[in-house]
């Protein structure tokens, strides 16, 4: 529809002089009731107050929307900073039980628990992922206990356990996949059996998620959830997660011949499709803020569950920002997790899932 600027010509009369727009009606600061523009529609009148915002509003975020990611390391009473992630800490297991109080407090549904593994535990074939007593297992155990009603998800993956920083095991430069898949079975057990709510396999092999499926439904864990990383792009943007669980340093070539190409959009529709085909009960995309298409394709056509991991690097470019009072912090941080939500996200794994929480619940969502 054509949008008139000037009074429009009377039904069943011919136009006149009168009635062609008047040059002076388009000036800037002509404020007589002759010279409105003649708009049946005026979008902006919806957004003139606050309360009328609220009531158009189409999406909301609340704390129901969070996962947050928690980042573990060995010993007592620990909280020590990771350098290129402004606020993000790696926690003992007794901080880490603090961290699960303070977000049952904050009604968090879910937290997701990354380990830094100690060098001295990681080497070629990752076994420390299946030692039933390792960090993250310790973790779970304690957390579940102290706080049985929070949510648990662990990522299913070698990378925190392989000295050469690898989400599979490697041979000969290659990156092996049906061998790979049934050590992350395995694991997957070691982390249901400690009492993982979550399986969240992060590693993008080939039948993974059928395996898992299969080896948790053998094992008697029938009702141990599968959250999989079905779109998961070889990115940049999880550099500082790999100096938070440490294999920045030991990370050897990259990741992309099993994580995804940016470039592509209908592969991830194909490797949800085989994720969902396989069991998986919640479908996650990754990054998240570059990736909003990816999200919004998967969701419009799958209509799953459907999450959007604001990845480390995402969090850090917003903090590196704030910090130098290039932009507002915290607006940023909401502006960025509503995206999400109108792109068609359940829900966000989000490192401001603390601080946002403590926002909304301040401001009474
Ligand atoms: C491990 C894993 C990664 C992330 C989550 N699980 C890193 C990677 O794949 O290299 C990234 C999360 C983030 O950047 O916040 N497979």
């Amino acid at each position: 529809m054509a949008i008139k600027l000037s009074r429009p010509a009377e039904r069943g009369r011919t136009a006149s002089a009168a009635d062609i727009p008047r040059p002076q009606a388009l000036k800037a600061g002509n404020k007589t009731p002759d010279d409105r523009l003649e708009l049946a529609v005026r979008p902006r009148r919806n957004r003139r107050a606050e309360w009328s915002r609220r009531m158009v509003r189409e999406h909301v975020l609340t704390t129901d929307d969070l996962i947050w990611p928690l980042f573990l390391v060995d010993g007592r009473k620990i909280r020590a900073p990771v350098a290129s992630m402004p606020d993000v800490e790696r926690l003992s297991v007794d901080e880490a039980v603090r961290a699960a109080e303070r977000a049952a407090k904050l009604t968090i549904p879910c937290l997701a628990l990354f380990p830094y593994t100690d060098p001295g535990l990681r080497d070629e074939a990752g076994a420390e992922a299946l030692n039933p007593d390792n960090l993250v297992c310790r973790a779970i155990r304690a957390i579940k206990k102290e706080v049985p009603d929070i949510g648990v998800l662990c990522d299913v993956a070698l990378d925190p356990y392989t000295s050469h920083g690898h989400d599979g095991l490697l041979r000969d430069g290659v990156i092996l996949n049906d061998e790979t898949v049934a050590v992350l079975a395995r694991q997957a057990l070691v982390q249901a059996e400690a009492g993982c709510d979550i399986i969240a396999p992060s590693d993008m092999m080939d039948g993974r998620i059928g395996a898992i499926r299969a080896g948790l439904d053998a094992a008697g864990f029938t009702d141990v959830q599968i959250m999989a990383y079905a779109a998961k792009y070889a990115s940049v943007f999880y550099g500082p997660f790999r100096d938070a669980v440490g294999s920045s340093v030991t990370l050897t070539g990259d990741k992309r011949t099993y994580q995804m190409d940016p470039a592509n959009s209908d592969e991830a529709l194909r490797e949800v499709e085989l994720d969902v085909a396989e069991g998986a009960d919640m479908i996650m995309v990754k990054p998240g803020l570059p990736y909003l298409d990816i999200l919004h394709r998967v969701k419009a056509t799958f209509g799953m569950p459907t999450f959007a991991y604001q990845v480390s690097g995402e969090y850090a470019m917003i903090m590196a920002a704030a910090g130098h009072g290039w932009l507002d912090g915290e607006k940023a941080m909401l502006e960025s997790l509503v995206a999400f939500k109108r792109a068609g996200a359940d829900g966000v794994l989000t490192y401001f899932a603390q601080r946002v929480a403590e926002k909304l619940k301040k401001d009474g969502v």
